[in-house]
Protein backbone atom coordinates (compact mmCIF):
# COMPACT_ATOMS: atom_id res chain seq x y z
CA UNK A 1 0.00 0.00 0.00
CA UNK A 2 1.29 3.35 -0.77
CA UNK A 3 2.55 5.27 2.28
CA UNK A 4 1.27 8.64 2.57
CA UNK A 5 2.96 11.65 3.95
CA UNK A 6 0.84 12.33 6.88
CA UNK A 7 0.49 14.94 9.34
CA UNK A 8 -0.26 12.20 12.26
CA UNK A 9 2.83 11.14 12.05
CA UNK A 10 4.43 14.61 12.22
CA UNK A 11 3.62 16.15 15.37
CA UNK A 12 5.43 17.86 17.48
CA UNK A 13 7.84 15.53 20.33
CA UNK A 14 7.63 18.16 22.84
CA UNK A 15 7.70 21.42 21.66
CA UNK A 16 9.82 24.44 23.30
CA UNK A 17 8.12 27.49 24.00
CA UNK A 18 9.23 30.55 23.37
CA UNK A 19 7.95 33.96 25.03
CA UNK A 20 7.96 36.84 22.52
CA UNK A 21 11.18 38.75 22.83
CA UNK A 22 11.27 42.57 23.64
CA UNK A 23 12.24 43.72 20.32
CA UNK A 24 11.74 41.28 17.66
CA UNK A 25 8.68 40.92 15.29
CA UNK A 26 8.50 39.17 11.84
CA UNK A 27 9.09 41.61 9.32
CA UNK A 28 6.15 43.36 7.28
CA UNK A 29 7.88 42.37 3.85
CA UNK A 30 10.91 41.23 2.08
CA UNK A 31 11.10 40.95 -2.09
CA UNK A 32 12.33 37.81 -3.37
CA UNK A 33 13.06 38.59 -6.92
CA UNK A 34 10.87 41.24 -7.78
CA UNK A 35 8.28 39.83 -6.09
CA UNK A 36 6.94 41.62 -3.11
CA UNK A 37 5.82 39.63 0.18
CA UNK A 38 3.51 40.88 2.51
CA UNK A 39 3.93 40.03 5.62
CA UNK A 40 7.37 38.15 5.69
CA UNK A 41 5.14 34.65 6.20
CA UNK A 42 4.93 31.87 3.86
CA UNK A 43 3.07 28.55 4.06
CA UNK A 44 5.12 25.56 3.96
CA UNK A 45 4.45 23.25 1.08
CA UNK A 46 2.37 20.19 2.47
CA UNK A 47 1.94 16.95 0.52
CA UNK A 48 -1.29 15.63 0.84
CA UNK A 49 -2.34 19.03 2.53
CA UNK A 50 -1.81 22.82 0.76
CA UNK A 51 -4.07 22.21 -2.34
CA UNK A 52 -5.79 24.98 -3.88
CA UNK A 53 -8.75 24.54 -1.27
CA UNK A 54 -6.53 24.52 1.83
CA UNK A 55 -4.07 27.43 0.53
CA UNK A 56 -7.40 29.65 -0.07
CA UNK A 57 -8.54 28.65 3.37
CA UNK A 58 -5.41 29.13 4.93
CA UNK A 59 -5.50 32.82 3.01
CA UNK A 60 -9.29 33.87 4.40
CA UNK A 61 -8.66 32.39 7.83
CA UNK A 62 -5.99 35.03 7.59
CA UNK A 63 -8.18 37.70 6.77
CA UNK A 64 -8.05 40.88 8.94
CA UNK A 65 -11.46 41.95 8.64
CA UNK A 66 -14.70 39.73 8.49
CA UNK A 67 -18.05 40.39 9.15
CA UNK A 68 -18.94 37.03 10.77
CA UNK A 69 -15.84 36.70 12.86
CA UNK A 70 -16.39 39.02 16.07
CA UNK A 71 -12.92 37.46 17.50
CA UNK A 72 -11.18 39.53 14.52
CA UNK A 73 -13.04 42.57 14.78
CA UNK A 74 -12.14 43.29 18.43
CA UNK A 75 -8.61 43.66 16.41
CA UNK A 76 -9.06 47.11 15.39
CA UNK A 77 -5.57 47.86 15.89
CA UNK A 78 -4.65 45.77 13.61
CA UNK A 79 -6.78 46.93 10.84
CA UNK A 80 -4.98 50.42 10.94
CA UNK A 81 -1.34 49.03 10.93
CA UNK A 82 -1.90 46.93 8.54
CA UNK A 83 -4.75 48.08 5.82
CA UNK A 84 -2.36 47.36 2.88
CA UNK A 85 -2.59 44.26 3.16
CA UNK A 86 -4.85 41.22 2.45
CA UNK A 87 -4.11 38.30 4.22
CA UNK A 88 -1.96 37.78 7.22
CA UNK A 89 0.08 34.99 4.87
CA UNK A 90 2.38 36.80 3.11
CA UNK A 91 2.82 33.65 0.02
CA UNK A 92 1.52 30.26 -0.40
CA UNK A 93 2.91 27.36 -2.17
CA UNK A 94 1.76 24.11 -3.58
CA UNK A 95 2.44 20.94 -2.30
CA UNK A 96 5.68 19.23 -4.29
CA UNK A 97 5.07 18.14 -7.65
CA UNK A 98 6.94 15.56 -9.64
CA UNK A 99 8.94 17.09 -12.27
CA UNK A 100 9.72 14.05 -14.07
CA UNK A 101 5.42 13.70 -13.98
CA UNK A 102 5.07 17.34 -14.84
CA UNK A 103 6.50 17.09 -18.28
CA UNK A 104 5.18 13.84 -19.17
CA UNK A 105 1.47 14.67 -18.10
CA UNK A 106 -1.11 15.54 -20.45
CA UNK A 107 -2.09 19.59 -20.72
CA UNK A 108 -5.68 18.43 -18.76
CA UNK A 109 -3.72 16.41 -16.04
CA UNK A 110 -1.22 18.89 -15.74
CA UNK A 111 -3.56 21.74 -15.22
CA UNK A 112 -5.44 19.87 -12.62
CA UNK A 113 -2.02 19.94 -10.90
CA UNK A 114 -1.15 23.34 -11.27
CA UNK A 115 -4.51 24.54 -10.27
CA UNK A 116 -4.67 27.74 -8.22
CA UNK A 117 -7.30 30.82 -8.29
CA UNK A 118 -6.71 34.39 -9.07
CA UNK A 119 -6.93 34.99 -4.97
CA UNK A 120 -3.94 32.41 -4.35
CA UNK A 121 -1.28 35.38 -5.78
CA UNK A 122 1.33 35.67 -4.79
CA UNK A 123 2.21 31.72 -5.10
CA UNK A 124 5.05 29.39 -5.65
CA UNK A 125 4.83 26.04 -7.34
CA UNK A 126 7.32 23.44 -5.87
CA UNK A 127 8.58 20.99 -7.76
CA UNK A 128 11.39 18.06 -6.99
CA UNK A 129 12.91 15.72 -9.13
CA UNK A 130 16.86 15.37 -9.97
CA UNK A 131 16.86 15.41 -13.65
CA UNK A 132 17.99 19.09 -15.02
CA UNK A 133 16.59 19.36 -18.37
CA UNK A 134 13.12 17.58 -16.69
CA UNK A 135 13.07 20.70 -13.87
CA UNK A 136 14.25 22.69 -15.83
CA UNK A 137 11.35 22.02 -18.57
CA UNK A 138 8.95 21.62 -15.82
CA UNK A 139 10.07 24.97 -14.47
CA UNK A 140 8.70 26.69 -17.45
CA UNK A 141 5.65 24.63 -17.31
CA UNK A 142 4.87 26.26 -14.15
CA UNK A 143 6.01 29.80 -15.56
CA UNK A 144 3.39 29.63 -18.09
CA UNK A 145 1.23 28.80 -16.26
CA UNK A 146 1.40 32.19 -14.08
CA UNK A 147 2.94 31.19 -11.16
CA UNK A 148 4.77 34.12 -9.50
CA UNK A 149 7.77 31.83 -8.39
CA UNK A 150 9.30 28.73 -8.37
CA UNK A 151 10.94 26.47 -6.04
CA UNK A 152 12.64 23.43 -6.01
CA UNK A 153 12.58 20.59 -2.44
CA UNK A 154 15.72 19.85 -1.33
CA UNK A 155 14.27 18.49 1.93
CA UNK A 156 11.47 15.83 1.32
CA UNK A 157 12.31 12.58 3.71
CA UNK A 158 10.39 10.39 1.71
CA UNK A 159 12.18 7.03 1.28
CA UNK A 160 10.48 6.99 -2.49
CA UNK A 161 11.10 10.43 -3.18
CA UNK A 162 15.09 9.88 -2.16
CA UNK A 163 15.16 6.55 -3.77
CA UNK A 164 14.80 8.66 -7.44
CA UNK A 165 17.59 10.83 -5.68
CA UNK A 166 14.69 13.59 -5.49
CA UNK A 167 14.19 15.61 -2.19
CA UNK A 168 16.88 15.26 0.22
CA UNK A 169 18.54 12.86 -1.61
CA UNK A 170 20.38 15.07 -3.74
CA UNK A 171 21.89 16.91 -0.05
CA UNK A 172 24.45 14.00 -1.14
CA UNK A 173 25.49 15.38 -4.12
CA UNK A 174 26.40 19.00 -4.32
CA UNK A 175 27.38 19.25 -8.39
CA UNK A 176 24.37 17.78 -9.46
CA UNK A 177 22.58 20.59 -7.43
CA UNK A 178 24.30 22.88 -9.10
CA UNK A 179 23.67 21.46 -12.41
CA UNK A 180 20.36 21.81 -11.50
CA UNK A 181 20.52 25.49 -10.41
CA UNK A 182 22.17 26.42 -13.75
CA UNK A 183 19.49 24.67 -15.83
CA UNK A 184 16.75 25.68 -14.13
CA UNK A 185 17.58 29.63 -13.50
CA UNK A 186 18.35 29.40 -17.39
CA UNK A 187 14.50 28.11 -18.32
CA UNK A 188 13.35 30.88 -16.43
CA UNK A 189 12.63 34.59 -15.89
CA UNK A 190 10.54 34.40 -12.33
CA UNK A 191 12.09 34.19 -8.99
CA UNK A 192 13.71 30.78 -8.38
CA UNK A 193 14.00 29.08 -4.90
CA UNK A 194 15.39 26.73 -3.00
CA UNK A 195 13.85 24.93 -0.13
CA UNK A 196 16.17 22.13 2.04
CA UNK A 197 17.02 20.59 5.01
CA UNK A 198 20.55 21.31 6.67
CA UNK A 199 22.10 18.09 5.47
CA UNK A 200 21.54 14.09 4.97
CA UNK A 201 22.38 13.80 9.04
CA UNK A 202 24.98 14.93 11.35
CA UNK A 203 28.20 14.12 9.58
CA UNK A 204 27.24 15.93 6.54
CA UNK A 205 25.64 19.05 6.96
CA UNK A 206 25.61 21.32 4.05
CA UNK A 207 23.65 23.97 4.63
CA UNK A 208 25.67 27.03 4.56
CA UNK A 209 27.43 25.99 1.18
CA UNK A 210 24.17 24.71 -0.69
CA UNK A 211 23.19 28.23 0.72
CA UNK A 212 26.48 30.18 -1.22
CA UNK A 213 25.66 27.87 -3.72
CA UNK A 214 22.05 28.85 -4.52
CA UNK A 215 23.19 32.18 -4.16
CA UNK A 216 25.85 32.15 -6.54
CA UNK A 217 23.73 30.53 -9.31
CA UNK A 218 21.01 33.12 -9.27
CA UNK A 219 18.52 31.91 -6.78
CA UNK A 220 16.99 34.27 -5.33
CA UNK A 221 15.89 32.88 -2.13
CA UNK A 222 16.43 30.17 0.42
CA UNK A 223 14.35 28.09 2.78
CA UNK A 224 15.61 26.28 5.23
CA UNK A 225 13.91 23.27 7.40
CA UNK A 226 16.64 23.19 10.01
CA UNK A 227 16.79 18.88 10.49
CA UNK A 228 18.65 17.19 8.73
CA UNK A 229 16.95 14.03 6.57
CA UNK A 230 17.93 11.92 9.33
CA UNK A 231 16.39 13.70 11.87
CA UNK A 232 12.94 13.23 10.43
CA UNK A 233 10.27 15.29 12.74
CA UNK A 234 12.82 14.08 15.47
CA UNK A 235 13.92 16.85 18.06
CA UNK A 236 13.88 20.44 17.96
CA UNK A 237 14.98 22.18 14.87
CA UNK A 238 18.31 23.74 15.20
CA UNK A 239 17.36 27.27 14.62
CA UNK A 240 21.62 28.28 14.73
CA UNK A 241 21.94 26.46 11.24
CA UNK A 242 19.10 28.84 10.16
CA UNK A 243 21.56 31.91 11.64
CA UNK A 244 24.65 30.53 9.97
CA UNK A 245 22.71 30.40 6.44
CA UNK A 246 21.97 33.70 7.30
CA UNK A 247 25.26 35.19 8.48
CA UNK A 248 26.46 33.31 4.60
CA UNK A 249 23.92 35.24 2.09
CA UNK A 250 22.73 38.18 1.05
CA UNK A 251 19.33 36.91 -0.88
CA UNK A 252 16.79 36.51 1.42
CA UNK A 253 16.60 33.57 3.86
CA UNK A 254 13.07 31.87 5.03
CA UNK A 255 13.27 30.10 8.64
CA UNK A 256 11.29 26.91 9.10
CA UNK A 257 10.78 24.53 11.36
CA UNK A 258 8.69 24.26 14.77
CA UNK A 259 6.63 27.14 14.86
CA UNK A 260 3.64 26.82 16.58
CA UNK A 261 2.65 30.17 17.31
CA UNK A 262 2.99 34.06 17.28
CA UNK A 263 6.01 34.21 19.73
CA UNK A 264 7.47 31.13 18.21
CA UNK A 265 7.91 33.19 15.06
CA UNK A 266 8.93 36.13 16.70
CA UNK A 267 11.32 34.03 18.69
CA UNK A 268 12.76 32.48 15.63
CA UNK A 269 13.59 36.04 13.78
CA UNK A 270 15.17 37.46 17.04
CA UNK A 271 17.40 34.03 17.23
CA UNK A 272 18.49 34.11 13.04
CA UNK A 273 17.36 37.34 12.14
CA UNK A 274 15.67 35.47 9.16
CA UNK A 275 13.87 38.06 6.38
CA UNK A 276 10.86 35.67 6.66
CA UNK A 277 9.35 32.56 9.01
CA UNK A 278 7.64 29.77 7.04
CA UNK A 279 4.76 27.38 8.84
CA UNK A 280 4.24 24.27 7.75
CA UNK A 281 2.08 21.65 10.51
CA UNK A 282 1.08 24.36 12.72
CA UNK A 283 -1.67 25.66 10.16
CA UNK A 284 -3.60 22.37 9.87
CA UNK A 285 -4.16 22.64 13.54
CA UNK A 286 -4.33 26.82 14.01
CA UNK A 287 -5.52 27.95 10.89
CA UNK A 288 -5.43 31.53 12.42
CA UNK A 289 -1.70 31.16 12.88
CA UNK A 290 -0.95 33.36 10.05
CA UNK A 291 -3.61 36.43 11.55
CA UNK A 292 -2.43 35.63 15.10
CA UNK A 293 0.88 36.48 13.73
CA UNK A 294 0.28 39.35 12.09
CA UNK A 295 -2.19 40.84 15.41
CA UNK A 296 0.47 40.17 17.54
CA UNK A 297 2.97 42.17 15.27
CA UNK A 298 0.78 44.68 15.06
CA UNK A 299 -0.19 45.09 18.69
CA UNK A 300 3.57 45.10 19.37
CA UNK A 301 3.87 48.04 17.14
CA UNK A 302 1.13 49.68 18.13
CA UNK A 303 1.15 49.55 22.09
CA UNK A 304 4.27 47.80 22.85
CA UNK A 305 2.41 45.12 23.68
CA UNK A 306 1.64 41.68 21.67
CA UNK A 307 -1.49 40.33 22.02
CA UNK A 308 -3.88 37.69 19.42
CA UNK A 309 -7.15 36.73 19.42
CA UNK A 310 -7.64 33.15 20.34
CA UNK A 311 -10.59 31.88 18.24
CA UNK A 312 -13.94 30.78 20.39
CA UNK A 313 -14.98 27.01 19.94
CA UNK A 314 -17.95 28.65 17.86
CA UNK A 315 -15.05 30.04 15.24
CA UNK A 316 -13.20 26.82 15.34
CA UNK A 317 -16.81 24.89 14.36
CA UNK A 318 -17.84 27.46 11.86
CA UNK A 319 -14.22 27.74 10.57
CA UNK A 320 -14.69 23.28 10.12
CA UNK A 321 -18.20 23.84 8.00
CA UNK A 322 -16.56 26.80 5.94
CA UNK A 323 -13.38 24.00 4.73
CA UNK A 324 -15.72 21.01 4.42
CA UNK A 325 -17.87 23.73 1.93
CA UNK A 326 -15.34 24.67 0.49
CA UNK A 327 -14.11 20.79 -0.24
CA UNK A 328 -17.42 19.84 -1.62
CA UNK A 329 -17.50 23.05 -3.76
CA UNK A 330 -14.21 22.08 -5.34
CA UNK A 331 -15.50 18.47 -6.69
CA UNK A 332 -18.62 19.99 -7.58
CA UNK A 333 -16.77 22.62 -9.59
CA UNK A 334 -14.26 20.05 -11.31
CA UNK A 335 -17.14 17.63 -12.30
CA UNK A 336 -18.78 20.35 -14.19
CA UNK A 337 -15.74 21.81 -15.59
CA UNK A 338 -16.11 17.61 -16.73
CA UNK A 339 -19.13 17.80 -17.63
CA UNK A 340 -18.53 20.79 -20.33
CA UNK A 341 -15.97 19.15 -22.29
CA UNK A 342 -17.66 15.74 -22.75
CA UNK A 343 -21.07 14.98 -22.84
CA UNK A 344 -20.80 12.06 -20.33
CA UNK A 345 -18.03 10.68 -18.17
CA UNK A 346 -16.03 8.14 -20.06
CA UNK A 347 -15.73 5.12 -17.87
CA UNK A 348 -12.13 6.17 -16.84
CA UNK A 349 -13.73 9.97 -15.63
CA UNK A 350 -16.12 8.30 -13.55
CA UNK A 351 -13.53 6.53 -11.55
CA UNK A 352 -11.42 9.66 -11.56
CA UNK A 353 -14.67 11.44 -10.06
CA UNK A 354 -15.43 8.63 -7.52
CA UNK A 355 -11.37 8.87 -6.17
CA UNK A 356 -11.50 12.47 -6.12
CA UNK A 357 -15.07 12.56 -3.77
CA UNK A 358 -13.17 9.64 -1.57
CA UNK A 359 -9.76 11.96 -1.35
CA UNK A 360 -11.84 14.87 -0.61
CA UNK A 361 -13.77 12.64 2.47
CA UNK A 362 -10.32 11.41 3.43
CA UNK A 363 -9.51 15.09 3.85
CA UNK A 364 -11.98 16.23 5.92
CA UNK A 365 -11.34 13.04 8.28
CA UNK A 366 -7.66 13.92 8.21
CA UNK A 367 -8.91 17.46 9.05
CA UNK A 368 -11.60 16.78 11.70
CA UNK A 369 -8.83 15.11 13.92
CA UNK A 370 -6.61 18.29 13.65
CA UNK A 371 -9.20 21.30 14.09
CA UNK A 372 -11.49 18.98 16.75
CA UNK A 373 -7.90 18.69 18.77
CA UNK A 374 -8.88 20.11 22.66
CA UNK A 375 -12.13 21.76 21.92
CA UNK A 376 -14.98 20.32 24.22
CA UNK A 377 -16.52 17.45 22.54
CA UNK A 378 -14.26 16.82 19.98
CA UNK A 379 -14.32 13.08 19.76
CA UNK A 380 -17.81 13.05 19.48
CA UNK A 381 -17.72 15.12 16.41
CA UNK A 382 -14.49 13.44 15.34
CA UNK A 383 -16.67 10.32 15.28
CA UNK A 384 -19.41 11.28 13.44
CA UNK A 385 -17.35 12.29 11.13
CA UNK A 386 -15.25 9.37 10.47
CA UNK A 387 -18.45 7.32 9.90
CA UNK A 388 -19.93 9.25 7.62
CA UNK A 389 -19.37 8.06 3.93
CA UNK A 390 -19.79 11.17 1.45
CA UNK A 391 -18.86 14.52 1.16
CA UNK A 392 -22.42 15.70 1.99
CA UNK A 393 -22.42 13.02 4.72
CA UNK A 394 -19.83 14.84 6.58
CA UNK A 395 -21.31 18.28 6.42
CA UNK A 396 -24.66 17.07 7.68
CA UNK A 397 -22.36 15.50 10.68
CA UNK A 398 -20.85 18.85 11.19
CA UNK A 399 -23.53 20.90 11.46
CA UNK A 400 -25.90 18.31 13.83
CA UNK A 401 -22.89 18.51 16.51
CA UNK A 402 -23.05 22.11 16.32
CA UNK A 403 -26.55 22.47 16.27
CA UNK A 404 -26.97 20.29 19.35
CA UNK A 405 -23.57 22.02 20.94
CA UNK A 406 -25.00 25.31 20.78
CA UNK A 407 -28.52 24.34 22.33
CA UNK A 408 -26.75 22.14 25.02
CA UNK A 409 -24.56 25.01 26.00
CA UNK A 410 -27.42 27.50 26.39
CA UNK A 411 -29.69 25.01 27.90
CA UNK A 412 -26.61 24.72 30.51
CA UNK A 413 -26.48 28.81 30.37
CA UNK A 414 -30.60 28.48 31.13
CA UNK A 415 -29.72 25.88 34.03
CA UNK A 416 -26.57 27.10 36.01
CA UNK A 417 -26.89 31.39 35.20
CA UNK A 418 -23.57 30.85 34.01
CA UNK A 419 -21.96 33.39 31.92
CA UNK A 420 -18.68 31.91 31.48
CA UNK A 421 -17.48 30.04 28.62
CA UNK A 422 -21.17 29.87 27.05
CA UNK A 423 -21.49 33.06 25.62
CA UNK A 424 -19.01 32.02 22.98
CA UNK A 425 -22.49 29.26 21.69
CA UNK A 426 -24.79 31.78 21.71
CA UNK A 427 -24.36 34.25 18.85
C1 LIG B 1 2.16 16.33 5.83
C2 LIG B 1 3.40 17.05 5.41
C3 LIG B 1 3.71 17.14 4.07
C4 LIG B 1 4.87 17.84 3.67
N1 LIG B 1 5.13 17.98 2.33
C5 LIG B 1 6.18 18.75 1.93
C6 LIG B 1 6.38 19.05 0.56
O1 LIG B 1 5.60 18.66 -0.33
N2 LIG B 1 7.45 19.83 0.24
C7 LIG B 1 8.32 20.33 1.18
O2 LIG B 1 9.27 21.03 0.85
N3 LIG B 1 8.13 20.06 2.49
C8 LIG B 1 7.08 19.30 2.88
N4 LIG B 1 6.84 19.12 4.20
C9 LIG B 1 7.73 19.78 5.18
C10 LIG B 1 7.17 21.16 5.58
O3 LIG B 1 7.10 22.02 4.47
C11 LIG B 1 8.02 21.82 6.68
O4 LIG B 1 9.32 21.98 6.18
C12 LIG B 1 8.08 20.98 7.95
O5 LIG B 1 6.82 20.50 8.32
C13 LIG B 1 8.69 21.79 9.12
O6 LIG B 1 7.94 22.93 9.37
P1 LIG B 1 6.88 23.01 10.62
O7 LIG B 1 7.65 22.68 11.86
O8 LIG B 1 6.36 24.40 10.58
O9 LIG B 1 5.85 21.96 10.34
C14 LIG B 1 5.72 18.41 4.63
C15 LIG B 1 5.40 18.30 5.98
C16 LIG B 1 4.25 17.65 6.38
C17 LIG B 1 3.91 17.59 7.83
Amino acid sequence: MKKRYTLEQKRWDDPAEHTMPEHSRVPASFTIGNVKIAPATVLAPMAGVTDTVFRRFIKNASQFTSATDDAVDRASNVDSVTSNQQSGCGLIMTEFTSADGLSRMRETKRKRYLTYYDDEHPISAQLFGSNPATLADSARIVEDAGFDLVDLNLGCPAKRVVACNGGSGLLRDLPLIETIFRAVRAAVTIPFTVKFRMGWNDDHIVCVPLARLAEDCGLNAVALHARTREDGYTGQARWEYIAAVKDAVRIPVIGNGDIRTPEDAAAMVDATRCDAVMIGRAAPSNPWIFRQIAQYTAAKEATGIGTYDIPTDQVRYRMIRTYFQMLVDEIALEEAAEATRAAALTEAGQIAARARHRDAVGKMKQFASWFTHGIPNGSALRKAIFEAKSGPAVLDSVEVFFTNQSTRAVREFEEDGELLATTAYCD
